[in-house]
């Protein structure tokens, strides 16, 4: 793929992961679009080699997860095609662990530890990681908990409730609960379609006011939160 925009950084391993989906998922790839894979549910799946070229994951994070010990957890990952190649590249699938709200993630299980929660509601005790990634999933996860919460709203007054301010509440409560397992210097990452950049500030605000130590990027298809180290510059 020549014309997908891709950081020269990034290039080694999109071309790579590009040759292991073709070789490892070739009949689920979708025939004309070279970001997607074919899907039979109701949202979209991706190409592994789309979550790399937009910097999801990189060659550094790779050789990070790979050591013992080190932790990974994809939150709205099903049917994680993008983890799968993950174990092809050497990351030990125990290093591994993909979370979906939707109850078909338990069928992954051969593959790695697997969790079905809604991100927005609690998250079970499941210890704490390096990186932590959403794979083209942020806004669908916000998209459906504004939905809910405003369809289960008693009365006319809770449903007045702006739908930023109720969208800037549910994100920094689900920020938060990433927040508290990351481990220290450990990567919260965020690809595709995001929140009004007035949300992402709302929210961002917030955190930035409770917790010294994070610092948060965010562009229009792309998000990342880092938990500094002490002593680190912000
Ligand atoms: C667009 S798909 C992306 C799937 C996969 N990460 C990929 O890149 O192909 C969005 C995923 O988010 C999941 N999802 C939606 N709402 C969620 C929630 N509240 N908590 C956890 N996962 C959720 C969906 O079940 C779906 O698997």
């Amino acid at each position: 793929m020549k014309n997908k925009k891709v950081g020269e950084s990034q290039r080694p391993l999109f071309e790579k992961a590009q040759e292991m989906e073709e070789r490892l998922f070739g009949k689920d790839l979708h025939a004309d679009d070279r970001s997607f894979m074919q899907s039979d549910r109701y949202f979209w799946h991706f190409r592994p080699s789309h979550h790399i070229a937009t910097g999801l994951l990189t060659q550094e994070d790779v050789t990070l997860l790979s050591q013992p010990g080190k932790r990974l957890l994809s939150v709205g990952a099903f049917p994680a095609h993008l983890e799968r190649l993950l174990v092809e590249l050497g990351v030990p699938s125990a290093n591994i662990v993909v979370a979906d709200k939707d109850p078909a993630i338990i069928g992954l299980g051969n593959f790695f530890e697997t969790l079905a929660f809604d991100a927005l509601d609690a998250w079970p005790d499941i210890g704490t990681f390096d990186r932590i990634i959403f794979p083209e999933c942020l806004c669908t996860i916000l998209a459906e908990g504004v939905k809910e919460s405003e369809a289960s709203a008693k009365d006319d007054c809770a449903r007045a409730h702006p739908t930023d301010a109720l969208e800037a509440t549910l994100l920094g409560g689900m920020w938060r609960k990433a927040l508290d397992r990351l481990r220290l210097g450990g990567i919260i990452r965020a690809n595709g379609p995001m929140s009004h950049p007035n949300v992402i500030a709302a929210a961002s605000a917030h955190l930035r006011g409770e917790r010294r130590n994070i610092s948060i990027e965010s562009r229009r298809y792309f998000l990342s939160m880092q938990c500094k180290e002490e002593g680190e510059n912000s």
